[in-house]
């Protein structure tokens, strides 16, 4: 089968309907499960596969809407993108790649929906290709800055034409000849840097991207496995923590097997859950823990709480692991900016374990939560008092103290096309005496289909208003 027509979301579709989901208390979570594929991993596993010669297999690809985008628009740009039952009866993504530099001009708009990463690694990518490009996304993604690639990638000789504000929807015209960079990235961005790098694949020789501290490196760890020269260490001069990546570019990739861990940002809410729902006891198989990303399962520890790592192993260069959770006593405690890169997506989720914690947990270095799928700083403020539990921003730091939801009414949270958003509150209804609701359960498919479901079966009690099934 070729990628699937019909993608939630595409304007050419019917949207997803947004399902009100009502989140009531829980009894204890308990049971094994698995979590869909690494959303980050995935979207470089498809355009790594593009830009190879010859066939790239991807086993656990998140077939989440972001990374369906991703797929069309590898398909859009000339790579060959096919879904089929594997041996076992897994789902297996083929991609046909045309090699670097092979890639050709798409018919139509790309829109990357909901996925900020989709639409400034793609960029990066089209940055090197002497055709004309545009780029849209949903209403939260044309919320969100696109000078941050932009000011790098112009350097390469591309061109950029964006609607006001440097947002989408906007035109990128390649360069005919991409020069090689050398940027030092005022913030520690994995989009940013990959960007970078992915343009730099394309360009003669040495391109380098410092940035103020390491952020993910899927990026590099996957280019290293598709055999791209790659370098990485501290960035020497920039200050405590600076990192520097350096690849060589123009290299010959050949396609290869790819298999996608599961998705700890996804884990973390289960992992959550687990923790604040008394007596629960789970086990989530195949978890991808990459020290870049494993920030909220160091801070949850040091809250007091039982999560162990079982059987780690490595995976087409990634580490994984099973995690073993145990609902445990939490305790408030500071939380500080440097370990902001590693857990960046996990913030709303901490501050629901934040609320269920004895104390004040105060989170520093927040700044990057504005420029997410939503203003995460302030909605995690705005939506935590409207469920009773006090919590203030006080610059760039988010502070909440210990006290779950009470109350009878039901809270309904505005999701606003933030999946992460959608799923925290869910959590925090599982173990809170107040049921809480949010207004677009259908947000979750972006990096979560199936959350739902989940959740139920391992003990947690979700509904959906209308009385319908919810996927
Ligand atoms: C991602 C990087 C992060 C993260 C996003 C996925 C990636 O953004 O928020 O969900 O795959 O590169 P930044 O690195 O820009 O903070």
């Amino acid at each position: 089968m070729s990628v699937p027509a019909h993608i939630p979301g595409d304007p050419a579709h019917p949207a997803a309907a947004a399902r009100v989901a009502v989140s009531a208390r829980a009894g204890r979570l308990s049971g094994e499960a698995t979590v869909p594929g690494d959303k980050s991993i995935s979207h470089r596993a498809l355009i790594m596969g593009a830009l190879s010669v010859g066939k790239t297999a991807i086993t656990g690809l998140l077939t989440g809407d972001d990374v369906l985008r991703t797929a069309h628009t590898m398909a859009a740009l000339g790579a060959g993108v096919e879904e089929a039952a594997g041996p076992d009866g897994k789902s297996v993504w083929t991609v046909q790649g045309r090699g670097i530099g092979g890639l050709s001009a798409p018919q139509d708009v790309l829109d990357m929906g909901n996925s900020g990463t989709g639409a400034r690694l793609i960029s990066g990518l089209l940055s090197a290709y002497p055709f004309t490009s545009v780029l849209t996304g949903d209403a939260s993604l044309r919320r969100r800055p696109m000078d941050r690639i932009i000011k790098p990638l112009s350097a390469t000789g591309a061109k950029f034409n964006t609607s006001e504000g440097g947002r989408l929807p906007m035109t990128i015209t390649g360069a005919s000849l991409p020069l090689p960079l050398a940027y030092d990235s005022p913030v520690a961005s994995a989009q940013v840097k990959s960007a970078v790098l992915l343009a730099g694949l394309h360009a003669p020789g040495l391109t380098t991207v410092t940035e103020p501290s390491a952020s993910r490196d899927h990026t590099e760890r996957m280019f290293r496995y598709f055999g791209v020269e790659v370098e990485v260490g501290p960035a020497p001069g920039m200050g405590a923590g600076a990192y520097k990546a350096s690849i060589i570019g123009q290299p010959e990739l050949t396609g290869r097997p790819v298999t996608v861990p599961g998705d700890p940002s996804s884990a973390a809410f289960l992992v959550v859950a687990a923790l604040i729902v008394p007596g629960s006891h789970l086990i989530i198989r195949n978890v991808g823990v990459n020290p870049l990303r494993t920030g909220l399962f160091t801070t949850l520890q040091e809250m007091g709480a039982d999560v162990a790592f079982l059987n780690p192993r490595e995976e087409a260069g990634e580490p994984v692991a099973d995690l073993e959770i145990k609902s445990s006593a939490l305790k408030g405690i500071v939380v500080p900016a440097a370990r902001a890169p590693s857990m960046i997506d996990e913030y709303p989720i901490l501050a629901v374990a934040a609320a269920f914690a004895e104390g004040e947990t105060r989170m520093e270095g927040l700044g990057e939560l504005r420029v997410k799928e939503s203003d995460r700083l302030t909605v995690m403020e705005k939506n935590l008092a409207a469920c009773g539990v006090s919590a203030r921003v006080s610059g760039d730091a988010l502070i909440v103290r210990g006290g779950a939801p009470e109350g009878n009414t039901t809270v309904t949270i505005p999701v606003n096309l933030d999946h992460r958003i959608a799923m925290s509150f869910l959590v925090l209804g599982m173990a809170g005496n107040r049921p809480i609701a949010v207004d677009d359960s259908s947000a979750i498919g972006t990096s979560f289909p199936g959350f739902i479901p989940l959740m139920n079966g391992l003990g947690a009690s979700i509904t959906a208003a209308d009385g319908q099934e919810l996927s």
